[in-house]
């Protein structure tokens, strides 16, 4: 199967969120990738529920949803109403991961599990089988726009023998700084999904870099 691109929304020019959200619908992309931030758990805010629902009103492609919240027990039902198809936890802001885990699932969405770049791919050993997805953060997660972190390499290299090992189904997304310089190296290591704000909204043609990271 060839890797997914799923555009990040926090990027997009929001006195226009129907056109941006046309023009994601309109390429190749597969997947939109949608940031909530609480300002607690990462230091900014983003949007929440009304935001969420108005682009899947929209959206004629499923929403990857990446909490950067703490707490996400609390409103995980609220994410499924606005519309989420996969919902991704921070392995940070949950002390029971399996029991959130289990309940994402029980919602009927995919479950995601994202890493910050200071966390080991180690601590996904025991939850490898249970989920659909893991984020693997490759930039300090807050905002759009940032510095590659080099070492997530080694983290998708480690963490494509750890679902080969274990026969998982996870895929394998790269969040934070992912350029058409970076992409094939990613999709070499075991990239399966790559996420692209910045790289997408700051081009003269959203929908040619889409295209392009798409052919890689
Ligand atoms: C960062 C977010 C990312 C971000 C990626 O906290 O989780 O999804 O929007 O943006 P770029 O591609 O601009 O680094
Ligand atoms: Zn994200």
């Amino acid at each position: 199967m060839s890797h997914l691109i799923a555009p990040s929304i926090l990027s997009a020019d929001f006195a226009n969120i129907q056109r941006d959200v046309e023009m994601i619908n309109n390429s190749e992309a597969d997947w939109f990738h949608v940031d909530v931030m609480d300002g607690v758990f990462v230091p900014n805010i983003s949007f929440g529920f009304p935001v969420i629902k108005a682009v899947k009103k929209h959206a004629k492609k499923p929403l990857d949803v990446h909490l950067m919240i703490v707490d996400p027990d609390k409103y995980l039902s609220d994410f499924k109403n606005a519309g989420a198809d996969n919902l991704t936890v921070h392995v940070e802001a949950c002390t029971h991961l399996h029991r959130t885990i289990q309940a994402i699932k029980g919602l009927g969405m995919k479950a995601g599990v994202a890493i910050n770049p200071h966390t080991s791919v180690s601590v996904l050993q025991d939850i490898i089988m249970d989920i659909d997805l893991i984020c693997i953060m490759s930039v300090n997660p807050g905002f759009g726009g940032q510095k590659f972190i080099e070492n997530t390499y080694n983290k998708v290299t480690s963490l494509k023998e750890m679902i080969n090992t274990q026969k998982s189904s996870a895929k394998i997304e790269v969040d934070g700084g992912v350029d058409l310089n970076n992409a094939a190296k990613l999709i070499h290591a075991g990239a399966d999904v790559l996420v692209a704000g910045n790289t997408v909204f700051s081009s003269k043609n959203p929908v040619a870099t889409i295209k392009d990271l798409k052919k890689i």
